[in-house]
């Protein structure tokens, strides 16, 4: 008789915490928040239950949650109250995450806020740059410059991190160049260079009320038949020099997390997206599954190679963290 007994190592508790090769930690996590510019607004979005649009005069209580809870990370989208062609309030020195990251720097000054830099919810027509008006497609080189300008005012209200996640060709390097001329060459880029163009934004685009008005984004975001298309985002985006990536979404793309950890040195981010929340959240609620499958989704995009995940469920994993679970 000679085989490998595998179970010596699984035969308790504290043996198994031993020989775990993999944590979550409340520092991997990243919240996003839904930030509305209209006054006295606390409104859960229907696809997405226990995630709420807030005006900036009732945010300080969710960072006070936040806080309290011990996630030390938060990530901002917003929804201003006027959108144009040219999503002129991304780019406000005043807008909408502009004034809610001076809010949180102002009451919580370590809380690290990272502010997305996109025009999507700017914009009336929902797409994540200006249309040409021959193609009616998203023009690339003419979309940089707004994205540079949006980057440097969320950087000047005191943004920590910045996260590009329109998929322009050249926008890590632009905003680069951007930051660094206004002063801001110790600012992080977090790229968002690997997006699919998936469905599972579904209930992000009900929160922050940007669905495209016409078309669909599949001339600038990925494929999600593509693997290798993710290695040459990855190569551009380093040359470029971002210095954290983003993939996603997450749990129907752990091998592309995998690929990425295995192809550079970066700190690694997954998003775990609004439609794997709204999934996940709902099978639990309808008893179809034990709430135990939050940690474990988390676990595997760790064990994918993910160094710190973006979701909605921040706050009921810090919980769960805190009570030693
Ligand atoms: C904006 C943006 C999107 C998400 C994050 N930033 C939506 C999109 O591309 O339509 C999606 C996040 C989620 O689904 O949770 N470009
Ligand atoms: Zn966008």
């Amino acid at each position: 008789m000679n085989f490998d007994r595998h179970r010596r190592l699984r035969q308790s508790g504290f043996m198994r915490d031993m020989v775990r090769e993999t944590k979550l930690s409340k520092d991997d996590l990243i919240y996003p928040i839904f930030v509305v510019e209209k006054p006295d607004v606390k409104q859960e979005v229907s696809s997405m239950k226990g995630v709420y649009q807030i005006s900036l005069n009732l945010l300080k209580e969710e960072l006070d949650e936040v806080v309290a809870l011990g996630i030390k990370s938060v990530i901002f989208f917003g929804i201003p109250n006027d959108k144009d062609a040219e999503g002129t309030g991304a780019y406000h020195d005043h807008g909408i995450v502009q004034e809610a990251c001076r809010l949180s720097k102002e009451h919580y000054p370590e809380l690290l806020v990272i502010l997305d830099t996109c025009l999507c919810e700017y914009t009336d027509h929902g797409h994540c740059g200006l249309i040409d008006p021959v193609t009616k497609d998203v023009d690339n080189d003419s979309t940089l410059p707004l994205l540079v300008q949006t980057a440097v005012s969320q950087a000047k209200a005191g943004a920590d991190i910045i996260a590009p996640s329109n998929m322009m060709d050249g926008f890590v390097t632009e905003i680069r160049r951007g930051l660094d001329s206004a002063g801001y060459a110790h600012i992080p880029i977090m790229s968002y260079g690997i997006k699919y163009a998936s469905k599972f934004y579904g209930p992000f685009r009900d929160a922050a009320e940007s669905t495209p008005s016409f078309g669909d984004r599949r001339t600038y975001q990925m494929d999600p038949a593509n693997r290798l298309e993710a290695l040459r985002e990855l190569e551009s985006d380093t040359l470029e020099g971002a210095d954290m990536m983003i993939v996603k979404p997450a749990l129907s793309y752990l091998d592309i997390i995998r690929d990425v950890r295995n192809n550079s040195n970066m700190p690694i981010v997954a998003y775990n997206v609004s439609g794997e929340y709204a999934m996940t959240r709902n099978a639990i609620d309808q008893g179809l599954v034990d709430e135990e499958v939050i940690a474990e989704q988390m676990i595997s995009m760790k064990r994918a190679g993910a160094d710190m995940i973006i979701t909605y469920f921040a706050k009921d994993l810090a919980e769960k963290i805190n009570k030693g679970e």
